[in-house]
């Protein structure tokens, strides 16, 4: 197996992926709020999804995922199964969402408040999002993977949290996970080089504690060891000619 590099076709059916996942996190913005149960969250997702976009939830049936989204919690560090929990002032959730369209996945999540973030929870977000945004910055044709992890890692280990390794960014497309693994730690100058037309996730899991997880009994939800907070954030990148393009960019974010 190798590094699928899309095709000018086959980037213009990425670009319509990303910003149909990028519109269903800029829709649900609005339902998160204390009440809702994630099972609400992710039924809205679904019915969005399929019905107004025409598109597929790829997280549904995906080796065996029962839901439509990821709805990942405060110390949840991802996959969070919806269901019945409720959220409460104070909570703060990622929301990751994948779609197909025509053939071609988008994969993008965002962390949301419930009500009024604390003080710890604000820092962590903000630096999660930083973190992505750094690695993100790094991309353009000739460095390698191993430069965006390096980047990544000593920002987030500069600021005295963690970044977990169990899991990491993907290159995407025709498939949900393709090659290469997109690692958000690592060594300048080691792994693979970027070249244009290449497209991949970067979507950092920062711990406010020790990287260490855990998986819960229901074989999904993954956890931090400690129970300190955990945040993600994840873009789906195009490499171009000169650098990088944001494939599930929402409209409040800007890049240059
Ligand atoms: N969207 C996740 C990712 O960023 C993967 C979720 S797999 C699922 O790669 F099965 F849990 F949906
Ligand atoms: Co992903
Ligand atoms: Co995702």
């Amino acid at each position: 197996m190798s590094i699928h590099i899309k095709t000018a076709d086959e980037i213009e059916k990425m670009r319509t992926a990303g910003r149909l996942a990028s519109e269903v996190l800029q829709m649900i913005g609005e339902h998160v709020k204390a009440g809702v149960t994630t099972q609400e969250i992710n039924d809205i997702c679904h019915d969005f999804i399929v019905n107004t976009q025409q598109a597929i939830p790829a997280p549904l049936n995906y080796k065996g995922f029962p839901r439509s989204v990821c709805t990942s919690i405060n110390h949840q560090v991802c996959h969070g199964i919806p269901g019945d929990r409720v959220l409460k002032d104070g909570d703060m959730v990622n929301i990751d969402v994948t779609i197909i369209k025509d053939e071609f996945h988008g994969d993008t999540s965002k962390m949301f408040y419930v009500g009024k973030p604390s003080v710890k929870a604000q820092r962590l977000v903000g630096l999660t999002y930083e973190a992505m945004c750094i690695g993100i910055s790094e991309v353009k044709p000739g460095i390698t993977l191993g430069d965006i992890g390096n980047a990544i890692q000593t920002f987030v280990e500069k600021n005295k949290c963690s970044v977990v390794r169990e899991y990491c960014g993907h290159g995407i497309g025709r498939n949900f996970h393709e090659e290469p693994q997109v690692l958000h730690y690592g060594k300048p100058g080691v792994g693979e080089k970027l070249v244009p037309g290449m497209t991949f996730t970067i979507e950092p899991m920062v711990n406010a504690g020790k990287r260490h997880v855990r998986l819960l009994p229901d074989q999904w939800t993954v956890v931090t060891k400690d129970h300190s907070l955990s945040a993600q954030w994840e873009h789906t990148i195009l490499v171009t000619d000169d650098g990088f393009e944001v494939l599930t960019r929402r409209p409040e974010e800007s890049w240059d």
